[in-house]
């Protein structure tokens, strides 16, 4: 009943998930990549009825795109899905398994709480535009600064930010910080693995001014760059901005596996 995705099944799926949330679904954006990349898991009867996609890394197996179809909830079968994944993570003896999960998604909250996820932290999300605008001053880490910052998103996963990968974005100049006025804050800069001209931050907000400094500087850096889109991810509220929209807060659902 559960197997890999083909890319025959693109248009069956992609028909039960284009009205998921009320804004629509992203699943027709990135089901290509997520092929490629594989782990890209189907529930059939007949025909595809559900879908999930899984990345595994360092100890932990990412989880997105659960998917069912509407006239199928409530049979358990995404929490099938689920424990798929999480047996195939066990046999690779990974420890955790993530899923980040709107605040307001009540079903998928209950669903992920009855397959034993607590809430692990809880993120906002924000869009900022692109604006040339240089007047900030900025600064590029120095390693030391970092050593409460375990984790970074790249491409909507929450990611253990190991020593190579740390080393990696610090060359690239793409880990900045203002630390003027009061509490550092710090900004990770990523690349969209699956959208063209996306900006991915993550941000770790210290004192307001200090945060204002770092947005002015993203701006601008978006603009340089010529990036469409720049999307913020921050466990802290950031502060009132005319030009930063709040999209959505999630929560990170862990769960230990053994
Ligand atoms: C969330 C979703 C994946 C759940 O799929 P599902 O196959 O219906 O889930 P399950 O049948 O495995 O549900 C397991 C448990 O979760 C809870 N749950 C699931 N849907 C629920 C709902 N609508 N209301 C309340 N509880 C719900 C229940 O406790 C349920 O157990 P029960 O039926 O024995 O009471 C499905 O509703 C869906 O596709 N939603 C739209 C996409 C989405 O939100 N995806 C998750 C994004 S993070």
């Amino acid at each position: 009943m559960i197997r890999s995705a083909l890319n025959s099944d693109k248009f069956s799926v992609l028909d039960f998930c284009r009205d998921t949330f009320s804004w629509g679904d992203y699943i027709q954006d990135v089901w290509d990549h997520w092929l490629s990349e594989d782990n890209l898991f189907l529930i059939e009867k007949q025909c595809p009825i559900g879908m999930c996609h899984a990345f595994f890394s360092t100890d932990q197996v990412w989880l997105e795109g659960i998917r069912i179809k509407s006239n199928f909830r409530r049979h358990g079968l995404a929490s099938e899905l689920v424990r798929h994944i999480e047996l195939i993570a066990k046999e690779k003896q990974i420890s955790f398994s993530f899923m980040l999960i709107d605040i307001e998604n009540l079903p998928s909250l209950k669903m992920a709480e009855n397959l034993n996820y607590k809430i692990f932290q809880t993120w906002n999300f924000y869009s900022i535009s692109p604006r040339n605008n240089n007047n900030c001053k900025i600064q590029f880490d120095r390693i030391l600064n970092l050593t409460n910052i375990t984790q970074y998103v790249k491409s909507w996963r929450w990611l253990f930010l190991d020593e190579n990968t740390l080393l990696s974005l610090y060359k690239q100049n793409k880990i900045i910080f203002s630390d003027e006025f009061g509490d550092v804050s710090t900004a990770i800069l990523t690349d969209s693995e699956h959208f063209d001209k996306t900006l991915i931050v993550t941000l770790f907000s210290g004192s307001e001014q200090n945060t204002l400094n770092l947005l002015s500087y993203i701006q601008n850096y978006g603009a340089e760059k010529n990036y469409n889109k720049i999307q913020i991810l921050s466990k802290e509220k950031l502060p009132l901005l005319n030009t930063l929209d709040h999209k959505i807060t999630f929560n990170l659902m862990k769960k230990f596996l053994y």
